[in-house]
């Protein structure tokens, strides 16, 4: 599968105008997950962009790996966040061998995946990687947020670059496309780049779905238009949590205490099984 590098020669000019928003969530990550979580536990950001979240999670003490498909924004993330390990990886098949307590993913960065079952591919392959009991917790753009944001079109002039960004969406295919069309000076000469960044959007229930299917329990969705935390609104996006359930957990509660007291079984009975026999055991 090829990597997601769509945003490679927009980097520069996405860091310095759109890197702000992944700070501006951290209320609601460290509301709905984050204060759940050990301290200096470890932590992935998926699609972590030019690396601001990243950055503000070392910061706080969290051991924060980030991915990215495109190796620009890395390259810059890795100038932002320079305590952070970074890999250029794609969503849909992320290859780590480390786990973690949670992953993160912001900015409407999964509305880049373009059909429901990749995005399922994407939810297995974050399950794959985390703790039992580790959180998945990320935001998308909804219908309404296409129709209402994704329209019209707005510049940004600055002294080395200027930055056009025409919006519009398809009903009919759930697609929203931005084309965005740089100016930039490189000496005395202007070039232009023409960057399209297309989005696909879902339903709530079918996105909950998929997560089910991925093996995610205990899912939570949260409508951005009512502050989730104080002050925050978010229009048009929806924030999904859930949850990779423990092993010792699940099995504790297959095997009922009155299960315990017919039958005399090791205390290691009840230790985590690998991952592999824990699918077939619930049938996956
Ligand atoms: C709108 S930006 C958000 C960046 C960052 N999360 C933030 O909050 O600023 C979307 C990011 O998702 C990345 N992305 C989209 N699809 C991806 C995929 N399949 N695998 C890896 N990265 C992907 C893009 O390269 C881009 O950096």
């Amino acid at each position: 599968m090829n990597l997601y590098d769509a945003y490679d020669p927009f980097a520069r000019v996405y860091n310095q105008h759109w890197g702000f928003f992944a700070t501006k969530a951290y209320p609601i990550l460290e509301h709905l997950v984050l204060e759940k979580l050990s301290p200096g536990c470890a932590v992935l950001d998926l699609c972590c962009g030019t690396g601001q979240l990243a950055a503000e999670l070392s910061r706080r003490g969290y051991r924060t790996t980030g991915l990215d498909g495109s190796e620009g924004m890395i390259e810059i993330a890795r100038k932002n966040a320079p305590d952070v390990d970074f890999v250029v990886q794609d969503a849909r098949n992320i290859a780590l061998t480390r786990k973690f307590a949670a992953a993160l993913s912001t900015f409407d960065s999964l509305n880049h995946v373009m059909s429901l079952d990749e995005l399922e591919q994407v939810f297995r392959s974050v399950f794959s990687v985390l703790d039992g009991g580790g959180y998945f917790v990320f935001d998308l753009n909804m219908e309404e947020g296409f129709r209402s944001r994704w329209c019209g079109s707005f510049e940004l002039v600055e002294e080395d670059h200027v930055c056009v960004v025409r919006s519009s969406h398809d009903a009919n295919e759930k697609t929203g496309r931005m084309d965005v069309t740089l100016f930039e000076l490189d000496g005395s000469r202007w070039v232009r780049t023409d960057i399209p960044l297309i989005q696909r959007w879902y339903e709530e229930v079918e996105i909950k779905e998929r997560l089910r299917k991925a093996g995610f329990e205990e899912l939570q969705s949260f409508d951005g238009n009512e502050p989730i935390v104080e002050g925050s609104v978010h229009e048009g996006r929806m924030f999904f949590v859930g949850r990779k359930r423990d092993a010792r957990q699940a099995r504790s509660e297959r095997h009922p205490d009155v299960l315990k007291e017919l039958v005399t079984v090791p205390d290691s009975f009840f230790d985590p099984l690998p991952e592999e026999d824990l699918k077939s055991w619930e049938g996956e």
